[in-house]
C-alpha cells in the first residue's frame, strides 16, 4: 500500500526519547521550554504555548478572546472539524462562511456578508499547504472591531508576504498531530504576541495558575500539557523541517508535470502572496470518488477533501444556518488529496501518476 501520508521518524527522534527517558523528566519541562523556544523563532511569534493538541490550542485561544455563550465565530465552511467544535467548546456559535475557488480557504467577501451585531472573530483556516487571504481578512476585521484566530493546524512553514502565518491574528495555533508536516504525536502550540493572552492560555492549560506547583487556584482551568516526549520528537521534527518541506514541494512539482497533458486535472491556486508548504498535493477532478476508489484498489491510498460543515450529520438541529456553502461543496466533490510523505519515493510516486493516467485514459510515458 502507497499511504497518503506519513511522519518521518528516524535515530533523531529515537535518540532524543533516550535523553528524556534518561532524565526522567517527562512531563512538562526543559524540553518543552526548548520546543516553545524554537517555534517562536521559527515563526515570529513573541510566545508560543505548547497544548496536548491543536483542538485544545483552539479552544484556549477561543476562551482567551472571550467567547461567550451566543457569540457568533466565523470559520470556513470547509476545515477539520475541530475549528468549529472549539468555537463551540468555547461556548459560542460557529458561523459557516464559504470558501473561496482557488484557494479553499474562507473566502473574505462571503465573510463580510455573514457579520452580525453577535460576531465576534474570524478564524481563517490556512488549508492544504496554503493561506487564507490575510490582508482582506485583517482589514475586515479593523473594519468590524473584530478580533481574528487563525487556525494555521496544517500550515506550519506557510508564509504569507514573508511572515510566518498564525501571527497575524491576535492568536494562532499550530497542530503537531501525526500526519502534520512534522509531529510531536498528539500536540499543539498556541501562538500569540499579546502578553495577557498568552498568560491566560497558559493558565487555561495549566488548572488556572501561572505555574506549577502551586496549590493555590485563582482561576479555573484545566490540564492541557504538554510532555517531555513530545517535545523531544518535535525538537527532532524540527530540524528536519527545512528538508521535509523541500521533498513536498518536489513532490508536488513531479505530480504538476506527471499530470501536466491531463486536461481533467488541474492543482489548487497558489496566491502570489502565499509562500506555500505542500503538506499535502492536492488535484481537483471532475469526480473525486470515483477515482479514490479507483486508487484504493490499486492500493493507493488518497484523502478526500473534508465534507463541508453545513452537511456534519453533527450539526444538523442544532439551531446553525445550513445553507448549502456552494464554492465548499463544489472542493468537498472534486478535491482529493495524493500520496505527498516525505518518504514517498519516486517509483511510488510514477505508480500513482500511472495509475491516474491509466483511469484517465492518457497515455502512459
Ligand atoms: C484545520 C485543522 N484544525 C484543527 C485541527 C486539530 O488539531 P489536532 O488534531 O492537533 O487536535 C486539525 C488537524 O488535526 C486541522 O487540520
Amino acid at each position: 500500500v502507497i499511504p497518503q501520508i506519513g511522519p518521518w521518524i528516524d535515530d533523531s527522534e529515537l535518540a532524543m526519547l533516550r535523553e528524556v527517558c534518561a532524565s526522567t523528566y517527562l512531563t512538562e519541562h526543559n524540553l518543552t521550554s526548548r520546543f516553545e523556544a524554537e517555534i517562536r523563532a521559527l515563526t515570529g511569534a513573541k510566545h508560543a504555548i505548547a497544548m496536548s493538541n491543536g483542538t485544545v490550542a483552539l479552544y484556549c485561544a477561543f476562551r482567551a478572546m472571550g467567547v461567550e455563550q451566543g457569540d457568533e465565530v466565523l470559520v470556513p465552511d470547509l476545515t477539520f472539524i475541530a475549528t468549529s467544535n472549539a468555537v463551540m467548546m468555547a461556548g459560542g456559535r460557529p458561523v459557516f462562511v464559504d470558501v473561496d475557488h482557488e484557494t479553499f480557504c474562507m473566502d473574505p467577501d462571503a465573510a463580510a456578508r455573514a457579520i452580525t451585531p453577535r460576531t465576534r472573530g474570524v478564524c481563517p483556516v490556512h488549508l492544504y499547504g496554503v493561506s487564507a487571504q490575510l490582508d482582506a481578512l485583517t482589514e475586515l476585521c479593523r473594519d468590524h472591531d473584530i478580533w481574528m484566530v487563525e487556525d494555521a493546524a496544517q500550515a506550519i512553514g506557510v508564509r504569507w508576504k514573508g511572515r510566518h502565518v498564525g501571527t497575524f491574528g491576535r492568536a494562532g495555533i499550530l497542530s503537531f498531530y501525526g500526519n502534520k508536516t512534522i509531529t510531536t504525536g498528539e500536540g499543539g502550540v498556541v501562538l500569540t504576541d499579546d502578553d495577557e493572552l498568552a498568560r491566560t492560555c497558559y493558565r487555561l492549560k495549566n488548572h488556572g495558575r501561572d505555574a506549577k506547583g502551586l496549590f493555590v487556584h485563582e482561576h479555573v482551568g484545566f490540564n492541557f500539557s504538554f510532555t517531555e516526549m513530545q517535545a523531544a520528537v518535535g525538537i527532532a521534527q524540527l530540524a528536519k523541517l527545512p528538508r521535509i518541506i523541500a521533498r513536498k514541494a518536489e513532490i508536488r512539482r513531479d505530480y504538476e508535470t506527471g499530470f501536466r497533458s491531463i486536461r481533467q486535472i488541474a492543482l489548487p491556486v497558489v496566491p502570489q502572496d502565499v509562500s506555500p508548504v505542500f503538506w499535502f498535493t492536492s488535484i481537483i477532478v471532475p469526480e473525486a470518488a470515483p477515482l479514490a476508489s479507483f486508487l484504493a484498489e490499486r492500493d493507493i491510498q488518497t484523502r478526500r477533501f473534508f465534507l463541508p460543515l453545513h452537511l456534519q450529520p453533527c450539526y444538523q438541529a442544532k439551531g446553525l444556518d445550513l445553507a448549502t456553502r456552494p464554492s465548499s461543496l463544489w472542493a468537498y466533490e472534486h478535491g482529493l488529496s495524493l500520496p505527498s510523505s516525505y518518504q514517498l519515493t519516486d517509483d511510488q510516486q510514477g505508480e500513482v501518476i500511472g495509475a491516474i493516467r491509466d483511469y484517465f485514459g492518457a497515455a502512459t510515458g
